[in-house]
């Protein structure tokens, strides 16, 4: 029995062709995994599924019976969930008032119902959630079981997930699998999407490569590999990066002292972090996410101020300068939400150009025709799928993160704070930034490398630092590193 099949579906948007006659079938309790490179079209086919765009043409059939969805409502109606990477909960409310929220039809419901209902519903479905907690202090794992749990409250049979893992640390990313797997035994069905293939091949029980729109094919996961699938997405099958091999310390040109940034209850969240980077120097800063890399990037990007310590860049202090400030003294940053410092509303040109505005003033006007050529110029030294004047919230998620690179690039900085710079890219973007990174050594940037994909840091540092519940455990030449060495280190072993 299929629990959806969208057929000879066609969706345009002005000149690009997001879906061109895909057909995509979803069987009943099936895991079923979209795959393809950023652009390719998979989150329009899952917003047309889920009633947020309206095909040009096409066929929706949900459990054998042809549907219109115009909107959320008929989706969910039609008993059709979706958790995208961006949560639409209220932070203010609870758990319960999330879940129950425009849902319910009693009119009054007293808070002591709705908890125990939600409750009832965590049980039910194997999702642990603490009903009367505000949904601001959770994490962001949290925060998607809360997402989950709300389209199974509201009898979503079929859920459609968008780059689920992007936002999860490796232990939450485990624990959203084992609740998968077993909501599909009871009947669930999954559309899974997300970039990385070992995630795929773990979890998934078919697979639809998206190419340029079309389906490029459907395969069983007995009957692939990850090497096949990265053919069917790119046309090509060997991916990595060739660094030179790594290099000797140099004068160091950015010095980070012994950073402490206290949390709430004077806890420490970042607890003397030290180290500095050299000319053409790659540091990596490896770590299980949640040890303190978003605090140490916003103190080194300048948006929180830290309690103590120092950052000098070529021996000038710059701890307590404004991010522009900081900008200006070249350091390019690239921050791990590709949202934070751009604006959705305005261009892929106008976002370019919007940390370095002055560059384009001109007897008191701006040059708007410059900034249009430059993008230009970008956009196709970055391969961003994307025109000059396209607003930046129309882009695929990929091409704004290397909408965010390019920008921090396109400075030639002396610095660069790269925060997770892969993070939702496809595996050809990920090779490409990855190179761009190698580049940019290679011209004398010291780059500080936060990631958590301990591969990246591995392929591309030069040295490597470890950082644990807030401060640094080591840091080692890159030679000298294995695996089972940082694994240790990120596990907190001394
Ligand atoms: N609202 C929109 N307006 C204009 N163009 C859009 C809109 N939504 C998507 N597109 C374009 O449609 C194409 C497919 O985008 P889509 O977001 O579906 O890709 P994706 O496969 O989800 O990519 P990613 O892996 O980067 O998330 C892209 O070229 C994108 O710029
Ligand atoms: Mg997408």
């Amino acid at each position: 029995m299929l629990a959806v099949e969208m057929k000879h579906i066609n969706k345009t948007f002005g000149p690009v062709k997001a879906n061109q006659d895909v057909s995509f079938e979803l069987e009943q309790g099936e895991i079923h995994a979209l795959l393809g490179e950023n652009g390719a079209g998979k989150t329009t086919l899952m917003r047309i599924l889920y009633g947020l765009y309206r095909a040009d043409s096409g066929e929706i059939v949900i459990n054998g019976k042809k549907v219109t969805i115009h909107s959320p409502k008929d989706a969910i109606a039609a008993g059709i969930g979706m958790v995208t990477q961006h949560f639409t909960l209220v932070p203010t409310l609870t758990v319960a008032e999330n879940i129950v929220l425009g849902y319910s039809n009693k009119m009054v419901l007293s808070q002591k119902e709705i908890e125990k209902d939600v409750a009832q519903a965590s049980e039910k479905y194997g999702i642990p959630v603490d009903p009367s907690t505000l949904v601001k202090n959770l994490s962001v794992g949290e925060r998607q079981r809360v997402e989950i749990l709300k389209a199974l409250y509201r009898n979503a049979r079929i859920l459609i997930m968008d780059e689920p893992t992007a936002v999860l640390v490796p232990q939450e990313v485990d624990v959203l699998f084992e609740s998968l797997v077993r909501l599909v035994k009871s009947g669930l069905s999954v559309i899974f999407i997300s970039h990385k293939l070992v995630e795929v091949m773990t979890v998934c029980d078919r697979i639809t490569v998206l190419r340029d729109g079309k389906v490029a094919n459907t395969v069983k996961k007995s009957e692939t590999t990850q090497v096949d699938l990265a053919k069917m997405m790119v046309g090509r099958e060997t991916f990595g990066v060739q660094r030179q091999s790594a290099r000797e310390a140099s004068e160091p040109v950015y010095e980070v002292t012994e950073i402490t940034l206290e949390g709430k209850h004077g806890r420490k969240v970042l607890d003397k972090v030290t180290f500095n980077v050299g000319v053409g120097e790659i540091l990596g800063i490896a770590g299980v996410s949640g040890n303190g890399q978003g605090e140490l990037t916003e103190v080194l990007n300048g948006l929180v101020k830290p309690s103590s310590g120092t950052i000098k860049i070529n021996g000038k202090d710059i701890t307590c300068c404004s991010p522009s400030a900081i900008s200006d003294c070249g350091i390019g940053r690239t921050p791990q939400d590709r949202h934070e410092g751009t604006i959705g509303e305005l261009t892929v040109a106008e976002n370019l150009a919007l940390e370095h505005i002055s560059n384009y003033h001109r007897k008191g006007m701006l040059d708007r025709k410059k900034i249009q050529e430059d993008a230009a110029q970008t956009i196709q030294e970055f391969q961003i799928k994307a025109s000059p004047g396209d607003q930046l919230r129309k882009l695929s998620g990929g091409n704004m993160q290397k909408v965010v690179l390019a920008r921090a690039l396109s400075r030639k900085p002396k610095v660069l704070i790269a925060s997770q710079p892969t993070r939702g890219l496809d595996v050809g973007a990920t090779e490409y930034v990855r190179n761009r990174l190698l580049k940019e050594r290679e011209r004398g940037t010291a780059v500080v490398l936060l990631s958590e994909d301990l591969d990246e840091v591995l392929a591309l540092s030069d040295r490597i630092a470890v950082i644990y519940e807030g401060s640094i455990r080591g840091i080692i030449p890159a030679v000298e590193a294995t695996p089972e060495k940082l694994g240790l280190l990120m596990a907190g072993a001394a």
